[in-house]
């Protein structure tokens, strides 16, 4: 089989066994304000997890782009990435271990034509939370598995993604991708053992106490690798070597007459993963997600500066990205312009004070210890992200005081730096009152702005917690004070209307016959909630809302702001 045919294969397969193809979601997660990104294709399914209906049904399938800067050390390596996508197959309370297993093999074997003599399985080996998956492990033996290895939480459980949520043992499927002999008995250890997938037995909900509570429902969670099976299907030992990934490893060897291995995958790996963030409409800054990309962008430069490339080069890198991935990523084709604009402007910024930087980090690492203050001060003055400067210190064997640097940063700016606590949560297991307030009351302003300033006013993105909202959207300059004042009065007006909130399900056809808003990323056909706020408003969304616009309180809008070109963002709060 044609590496090529992977993902169509995939979905096919699954579509047989009666499985509905979902969305692939954007890598910010949307209504969900305690991640910064979608980390596995699980993410935006934990609602329906833990239990509310999908109107897809019972049985989901998707490959979904996910980032992981949990790997971004790992970085370097031949089988890891911090942007990949993951094939997902999901049972809602329907299938359990006997089909998921099958299903899994018989893909694998079957279709994609893997010597099941090559393949390994790990289970769960057992704890007082979980018993042993003695179930797995038979289920593996009847398809003809040999090699079983029982491993601990550490190794064979999953989640929740977050803090809270849907979690489970997990069994493991490992590819040796070696032509060395396949050892008779199967070590995990051994990095010629490439994980390709993961069943997820999701039975138990983690609450906030550490408490496993069983779950109504069993759910069962697949995770693959993409990059890793297509790069298997090649024949190649690693991810840098596959048609995904090799035009950019070739660009930079065209760029670079340092042929420095870690640092051409570093730029690689970095670069394609900025240039997806920049496609979901991220922009590089100082904070959340803008932060992680900025680090993206810098550390690229840095790796780029050590391999000697003598021009500005992320902009063409970015360039081989999409024309690589714009066929199934049509967003990075559309957003080309602003994707090298941005990731250009990002170069030429940094690289002003680069090699200043450089030279006062050699300074400060004389004495093998960089202070809080310094690593502040290469961040404040110079650019530098502090996981850089880690980097660099780590390469020197130079000690870095982190916690100085905190405390630097939060006198300094008062800012939380990206990656910090309470940022891992999963959100959307986070159904608090006042969350749910806030985006009934998102999409009130939603509807009150293309009221006053028309429909071309389009949603870039939002984000909420149980203090505020955020609202991104396409509008080119400042409101007026008497702008925002006809906004706000809107969206009151409406609230105490006292309208009910009403959710109706049906095709991504027929909501957008009905004017819903927020069509543009679902596949046609794809079943989805639908909620109306009485005329004023009607959204595709999934949840969760108020019943009646009375419960709202006041709103204000308390700050907005330019984040990008074209792009507005507004912050508002319920009083
Ligand atoms: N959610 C599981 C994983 O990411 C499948 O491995």
């Amino acid at each position: 089989m044609k590496a090529k045919e992977l993902r169509k294969k995939y979905i096919e397969f699954f579509k047989k066994k009666k499985h509905k193809e979902i969305k692939n979601s954007s890598l910010i997660p949307e209504n969900d304000p305690t991640v910064l990104f979608t980390t596995a294709g699980m993410h935006p399914l934990v609602p329906f997890l833990l239990g509310e209906k999908h109107p897809a049904g019972k049985r989901l399938v998707n490959l979904q782009r996910c980032l992981r800067t949990g790997d971004i050390e790992e970085v370097g390596d031949d089988m890891h990435l911090t942007f990949f996508e993951m094939f997902g197959n999901w049972s809602l309370g329907d299938y359990w271990k006997e089909d998921a297993i099958n299903f899994t093999f018989e893909f694998l074997t079957k279709e994609l034509k893997l010597d099941k003599d090559r393949l390994a399985v790990s289970v769960f080996m057992g704890d007082k939370n979980a018993p042993k998956d003695e179930e797995s492990a038979k289920i593996w033996k009847k398809v003809g598995i040999k090699r079983i290895a029982y491993l601990d939480k550490k190794e064979n459980w999953w989640g929740p993604a977050g803090k809270t949520g849907p979690c489970g043992p997990d069994t493991e499927i490992f590819y040796w991708n070696s032509d060395d002999k396949v050892p008779e008995k199967f070590d995990v250890k051994n990095e010629k053992w490439v994980e390709i997938g993961n069943n997820v037995f999701m039975q138990y909900n983690k609450t906030s106490k550490g408490k496993y509570e069983e779950l109504e429902q069993k759910n069962v969670d697949f995770g693959g690798g993409y990059e890793r099976i297509y790069s298997i299907l090649e024949g190649k030992k690693s991810l840098y070597e596959c048609s995904l990934l090799l035009p950019i490893v070739e660009k930079i060897k065209e760029l670079s007459k340092l042929g420095d291995e870690f640092s051409i995958r570093k730029v690689c790996d970095h670069i394609r993963a900025a240039t997806f963030l920049l496609g979901d409409g991220v922009v590089p800054s100082n904070v959340d997600q803008g932060y992680v990309l900025r680090r993206l962008i810098r550390v690229a430069i840095r790796h780029g500066n050590l391999l000697k490339i003598n021009k500005d080069f992320t902009k063409e890198l970015a360039e081989v990205v999409i024309k690589i991935n714009s066929k199934d990523y049509p967003n990075l084709k559309e957003k080309k312009k602003f994707i090298l604009d941005e990731i250009e402007k990002e170069e030429i910024k940094f690289k002003r004070t680069l090699e200043r930087g450089l030279r006062r980090f050699e300074k400060f690492s004389k004495n093998k210890k960089i202070s809080g203050k310094e690593s502040f001060l290469l961040f404040q003055s110079f650019g530098f992200p502090l996981e850089m400067t880690l980097e660099m210190a780590k390469e020197k064997k130079v000690k870095v005081a982190v916690g100085g640097y905190e405390k630097e940063f939060n006198k300094h700016q008062k800012l939380s730096r990206t990656a910090t606590k309470g940022k891992f949560g999963s959100g959307l297991a986070d159904t608090s009152e006042k969350t749910t307030k806030l985006h009934t009351a998102c999409h009130l302003l939603h509807s009150a702005l293309q009221q006053v300033f028309g429909k071309n006013v389009e949603q870039r993105g939002s984000n909420i917690n149980h203090e505020r909202l955020r609202f991104d959207f396409s509008f080119d300059r400042k409101l007026t004070e008497e702008e925002v004042v006809k906004v706000e009065k809107l969206v009151n007006d409406t609230i105490q209307k006292g309208l009910e909130v009403i959710r109706e399900e049906m095709s991504v056809k027929e909501a957008k016959k009905k004017g819903a808003e927020g069509v543009f990323a679902h596949k046609y056909g794809e079943r989805v909630f639908v909620y109306s706020v009485g005329s004023f408003s009607k959204e595709i969304c999934s949840g969760p809302h108020v019943k009646n616009t009375k419960d709202l309180g006041k709103f204000r809008i308390i700050k907005q702001k330019s984040v990008g070109s074209g792009v507005r963002r507004i912050r508002a709060v319920l009083e």
